[in-house]
């Protein structure tokens, strides 16, 4: 197997050139700041920005609440719909992004010259298993009369946070182990989430949505053990050898 790791012409350390630390340093010091004041001057102006911020998105009234009756809507009256609402759409919008974070891996994988015991076969069967869950989270979320196309607001911020993910995954440079971390965060990230979601459903009243949940926890749950097995094995392969 290729090494992730190689020794190379890094020149981001001052190691690289002991003569010359002294007089970086000196620089430094020499060198006053772009602007004056600390760290309290940021902190204000984010304060300001916060005061005066707006909230970063909103829920839309699903179907059924301006008129339509519904069994599922029934359940969901009396408490917090919006923040369901949101919290579907959030996972809905993460398991799309875990589609195409295993393409990305699945491409990787088959061009990166390696071999290891990831199985092209195992990450298409997740890689299947995404996109069901998104179906699933699509289906729930029109059995309450709500938009699945809506971009909620946790949604997009999950999809910020999801940002680097798919960059370390689509970087050509980046070799399968560093994948294999990406993905590691972004199934942790998954396997709580769907945890999040079952214990929604449940204080929600949603009986039968909780127990179609629970089925797509115990696929991720298989997804995370053996994303975190094959990231242990290639990293101890890479720095032990064995
Ligand atoms: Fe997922
Ligand atoms: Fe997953």
């Amino acid at each position: 197997m290729d090494k992730t790791t190689v020794l190379g012409k890094n020149r981001s350390g001052v190691d690289i050139s002991p003569i010359d630390i002294k007089q970086m340093m000196s620089l430094a010091k020499v060198t006053p700041a772009s602007s004056p004041g600390d760290e309290k001057a940021i902190a204000q102006m984010r304060e300001e920005y916060i005061a005066e911020a707006d909230v970063i998105g909103s829920v839309p009234l699903p179907g059924t609440l301006k008129g339509m009756a519904s069994t599922a809507m029934e359940k969901l009256m009396g408490k917090s719909p919006e923040g369901f609402i949101d919290k579907l759409g959030c996972r809905l919008a993460f398991e799309r992004t875990g589609v195409r974070l295993y393409d990305a891996l699945i491409t990787k994988c088959s061009t990166a010259p390696m071999s290891s015991n990831i199985s092209l076969d195992r990450l298409n069967e997740f890689r299947n298993e995404e996109f069901q869950h998104f179906k699933l989270v699509e289906n729930a979320i029109r059995s309450i009369g709500a938009d699945p196309t809506a971009q909620t607001p946790s949604a997009d911020v999950d999809g910020v946070i999801s940002l680097g993910l798919i960059q370390v995954l689509t970087d050509p440079r980046t070799s399968v182990a560093h994948c294999l971390e990406a993905m590691l965060t972004a199934e942790l990230a998954d396997n709580d989430g769907w945890r999040m979601l079952i214990m929604l459903a449940e204080k929600m009243g949603m009986e039968d949505m909780a127990r179609d949940f629970q089925q797509a926890l115990r696929e991720e749950d298989e997804h995370l053990v053996s994303i975190r097995q094959w990231f242990k094995e290639m990293v101890i392969k890479d720095t032990v050898g064995t």
